[in-house]
């Protein structure tokens, strides 16, 4: 290779190395058969649309003489293919073989012959043993989305036969000999041009890959490729960015993602990895969104709870704010201090957050009068579940731990409250997480993509879905 073409390629290694993915998607063997159904069905589509032009001409027939002929109108009826593989490239992409395939068309011939003598009639005309092999090539486009393009075809015709219909059985002969063959040439040109199309029109449907997906006010993920896709002998991975950003300005977390690699299952058709990386960037930006945070009063406290946020109810564990602010309600602020941060285990994914409790009195002319500060430890477990396009989930509480952080109305013991603000935690601010959690984030998705037998399972550092697709038109 010359120097320069090194240089070129030197220069483009850095830009397609230089991120690791924080999703992975996989597409199987499996996945690839859905494709070529999916495929072949486009084919056929276009098969059927394709126009054979007139042919028409002059032979020397003897004894007759010159005999002008013409086919014209010609339609295929029926294309059928009854064999066909797909199978990977390594490296490349996937390879489309369809073998013994048939078309069917119809057509109306004419001749004249003898100066005067017209005469014309129908044919059918079968052509078996079409094959049609064709490489595709997968790759990522300017946009981060998956594009392919097919970079070799090879097509050939078998045999043919056709039958006439009207007219005198000499012709038929004439016919047989020479106009096989110009049917089958032409047939023969079409098809590769054909493939390529077909390949082609795949595109559109790629380039709906939700490479920004917004997921509320506050925050989009990116689901752009950051490299190109890595084919191998069983499947085809495409590595996105999976990466939560506050909408407009993206800002880069402190943590990068780091290297995992997704298990050998293929009993489904995809397989997505998504990283603890992709769950904390989340953490993230809401956290640097400043939505981390809650205000309580009582009125969001269940009726049927007997401890009410009131200066009576905390005065029990707490006399000094009894005496101090009597007959008045408290209103608190739970809120994070740092990134929350995200772990990923075997069946277990565990979210620890590190916040404060600040609790104010009420005073009848709405002013705040601060009581305490609490600093508070929470450590809750996540169920993660997949609905419709979306990955949604639900926390539950491990365990919580409070110190003081100061306090406005004297020394007491903070664990008298642990009571008070577990219930607090569990009655307001888990189901508030919840409701945030359950309405999902989107995964990655092309077009009107339906995911079936989908599970989930959560490994070290990455959670995994496999699941079917379909698509519905
Ligand atoms: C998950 O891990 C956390 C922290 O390691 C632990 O406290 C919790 O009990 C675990 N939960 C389950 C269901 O194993
Ligand atoms: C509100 O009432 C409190 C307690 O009576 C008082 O200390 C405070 O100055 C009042 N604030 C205003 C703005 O009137």
């Amino acid at each position: 290779m010359y120097p320069c073409c090194w240089l070129v390629l030197v220069a483009l290694i850095p830009v397609t190395l230089g991120t690791n993915p924080g999703v992975k998607v996989k597409l199987t063997q499996k996945g690839l058969e859905y494709g070529r159904e999916l495929g072949l069905a486009s084919i056929q589509q276009e098969l059927k649309k394709i126009k054979i032009p007139d042919i028409s001409g002059t032979e020397h027939v003897s004894p007759i003489g010159k005999v002008q002929y013409s086919l014209s109108n010609m339609q295929i009826v029926n294309v059928g293919f009854p064999q066909s593989a797909v199978d990977l490239v390594p490296g490349t992409g996937v390879r489309l073989s369809i073998s013994n395939a048939f078309i069917s068309l119809h057509g109306d011939w004419r001749v004249k012959y003898l100066r005067i003598i017209k005469d014309s009639g129908s044919f059918d005309l079968n052509v078996n043993g079409l094959t049609i092999t064709t490489s595709i090539a997968i790759r990522s486009d300017e946009t981060g989305r998956p594009a392919v393009s097919s970079v070799s075809c090879a097509a050939s015709v078998g045999s043919a036969s056709i039958k006439f219909h009207g007219g005198a059985s000499w012709l038929y002969n004439l016919f047989r000999s020479f106009i096989d063959k110009a049917l089958r040439d032409s047939l023969a040109k079409q098809l590769c041009p054909l493939v390529n199309n077909a390949v082609s029109n795949l595109n559109p449907h790629l380039k709906t890959l939700n490479v920004l997906a917004q997921v509320d006010k506050y925050a989009e993920i990116e689901y752009s490729m950051v490299s190109s896709p890595t084919v191998s002998s069983s499947s085809i991975e495409l590595n996105l960015k999976g990466e939560f950003y506050n909408i407009g300005k993206h800002q880069e977390p402190p943590v990068s993602p780091t290297l995992f690699s997704l298990p050998s299952q293929n009993n489904n058709m995809l397989y997505m990895g998504l990283s603890a990386f992709t769950a904390n960037s989340a953490a993230f930006v809401y956290d640097k969104a400043e939505v981390l945070k809650l205000y309580i009063t009582d009125d969001i406290i269940p009726q049927s709870s007997p401890i009410r946020l009131s200066t009576k109810t905390f005065g029990i564990f707490i006399p000094q704010i009894a005496k101090l602010y009597p007959g008045l309600m408290i209103k608190l602020l739970v809120k994070t201090v740092k990134t929350p941060i995200i772990s990923f285990e075997p069946n277990n994914i565990t979210i620890q957050a590190t916040g404060t409790v600040t609790a104010y009195a009420i005073q009848p002319n709405t002013t705040l009068s601060p009581l305490f500060v609490l600093n508070l430890d929470t450590s809750v477990s996540t169920q993660m579940f997949v609905s419709e396009m979306r990955l949604a989930g639900a926390v539950s509480l491990n365990k919580m731990d409070l110190t003081l952080g100061t306090s406005y109305v004297g020394a007491f013991q903070v664990k008298s409250l642990d009571k008070v603000l577990q219930m607090v935690l569990e009655l307001v601010v888990i189901p508030k997480v919840n409701a945030q959690l359950a309405k999902g984030y989107p995964l990655p998705a092309i077009g009107k993509m339906k995911l079936v037998n989908t599970q989930l399972q959560v490994l070290k550092d990455y959670m995994l879905i496999g699941t079917d697709v379909q698509f519905t038109a």
